[in-house]
């Protein structure tokens, strides 16, 4: 399945598929009369259900409810659905991400923070039984500003005035995490994973 973010409005052709797709997830917390869904589910090789949900935080970014307030409800759909609940948590703050994974211990099989694109050191099981980490990291070029060509992101900052930003090229990596989980959806363990590819 396939998460998106802050970044879903960006292309216009993507909403159509939005729409069609039961394996792409937006954020929960866009607005209810925006296309897309915040929830689907898939079985996994060994037959196990799967559902992945996903919320965006509230600092620096446009939502049209704060994801407290909806995820209890979200989080118990999904776990009608099946044993085992992915959540994408798409967040600024290290806080925010730190205290929804906290909320949801014990509930989910995993909350993985993502946006910042910067690996954090603490993927972790919490003692309720739900795999954790801050941010899960990029896959992409490395040797960049989160993934821009480094010198075109720093003129921005440095002048304040837009530039066209281009992908950077070098040091890509797969980056994220491995969660393994007992069939009632309990997480056993949560590793960084993070692989040199060119
Ligand atoms: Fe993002």
């Amino acid at each position: 399945m396939l998460t998106l973010g802050n970044h879903t409005w960006a292309r216009r052709e993507l909403q159509p598929y939005l729409e069609e797709s039961d394996r792409v997830v937006r954020p929960a917390n866009f607005s209810r009369y925006a296309p897309g869904r915040p929830l689907a589910v898939a079985t996994a090789t060994d037959g196990t259900r799967v559902a992945v949900v996903q919320l965006m935080g509230w600092l620096f970014l446009e939502v049209a409810v704060g994801p407290f307030e909806l995820v209890d409800d979200l989080v118990e759909e999904a776990r009608a659905a099946a044993p085992v609940v992915v959540v994408d948590f798409h967040a600024e703050a290290t806080s925010e991400k730190q205290a929804m994974a906290r909320w949801l211990d014990g509930r989910v099989t995993a909350v993985l923070g993502t946006h910042t694109h910067v690996q954090t050191a603490d993927a972790r099981v919490l003692p309720g039984g739900t795999a954790a980490i801050t941010d899960a990291g990029m896959t992409g070029p490395h040797d960049s500003i989160i993934g821009v060509k480094a010198e075109l992101a720093t003129q921005r900052m440095r002048t304040g005035i837009p530039v066209r930003f281009e992908p950077a090229e070098g040091d890509v990596r797969i980056e994220g995490v491995l969660v393994e989980c007992d069939p009632d959806g309990r997480a056993r363990s949560c590793e960084p994973v993070r692989v040199p590819i060119a």
